[in-house]
């Protein structure tokens, strides 16, 4: 059965900023409830009484998906609040650049901590519910750079080709009445390169991001997309660049 957007109940992580709150932000507008997860939950807060105020229905939920436990009470609160669960986003990710010879070592299990267990996290939360309910959608935000090697990227690319054979392998076990998307976007004004270290590989990027990024808005547009479909089509990956963008 194809249910409209307006129906649907869609849980995001890492809303707090960027894709994920622009996201949230256009899907409640489209009319779906959307439940909010991030570990700022003051930002959520705020971001949630926004879209009230605009006539949205949204829940703000503290998550780490780094936490298995966080993130199965992340989708707990989501079918507790809403009744089902339509759609998941892992949108949570962080991108600490960094050349291998610099051994950033603690950087690197972090970004496999959120970027790829943080998706698993939530594919093991949410999965089971939408087998129940034989009807549901797990969106996953890779990159560009899960599809492209560029020096000093090595570690981040890793995680995002990751994300992108997760999600093949989802699409194929998952069964009929189960979608798998994939969101792959090139530079994007956010706060995502703001936790670079200082040094050569923030400037590198932030010298990039100065000649070409697109708003967070221009993603949430894909995943309104992707989920506005109907039930029998699988839009399986969108990669989305800046027109711009001469790099990777
Ligand atoms: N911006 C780009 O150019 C770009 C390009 C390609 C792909 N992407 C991908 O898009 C996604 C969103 O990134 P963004 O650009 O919107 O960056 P952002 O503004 O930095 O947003 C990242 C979000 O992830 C959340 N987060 C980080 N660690 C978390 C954790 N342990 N548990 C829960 N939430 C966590 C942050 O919230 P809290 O800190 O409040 O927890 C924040 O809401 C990421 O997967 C990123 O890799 C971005």
């Amino acid at each position: 059965m194809t249910r409209s957007i307006g129906d649907k109940v869609v849980a995001i992580t890492g809303a707090s900023s960027g894709i994920g709150e622009a996201t949230a932000r256009r899907l409640a507008q489209s009319g779906a409830k959307v439940v909010l997860g991030a570990r700022r939950t003051d930002r959520l807060d705020r971001i949630v009484s926004e879209i009230k105020a605009a006539g949205g229905d949204a829940v703000a939920c503290t998550l780490d998906v780094t936490q298995r436990s966080s993130v199965y009470a992340f989708v707990e609160a989501a079918v507790a609040t809403f009744g089902r669960l339509d759609v998941f986003i892992n949108n949570a990710g962080v991108m600490l650049v960094s050349p291998l010879g610099e051994f950033k070592v603690d950087e690197w299990d972090q970004m496999f901590d959120v970027n790829v267990k943080g998706v698993l996290n939530g594919i093991a939360a949410a999965l089971p519910v939408m087998q129940r309910q034989e009807d549901g959608h797990i969106i996953n935000l890779s990159s560009v750079a899960g599809h492209k090697v560029a020096p000093g990227f090595t570690v981040y690319c890793g995680t995002k080709f990751a994300v992108g054979a997760i999600s093949e392998g989802l699409r194929q076990e998952a069964g009929p009445g189960i979608r798998c998307t994939v969101i792959s976007p090139g530079a994007v004004q956010t706060e995502l390169s703001s936790h670079i270290a200082a040094g050569a590989a923030k400037d590198a990027v932030d010298a990039m991001y100065a000649t070409a990024a697109l708003s967070p808005d221009a993603i949430a547009q894909a995943v309104v997309y992707a989920v506005s479909q109907s039930a029998d089509v699988d839009v399986n990956e969108i990669l989305i660049r800046p027109t711009a963008q001469n790099f990777f």
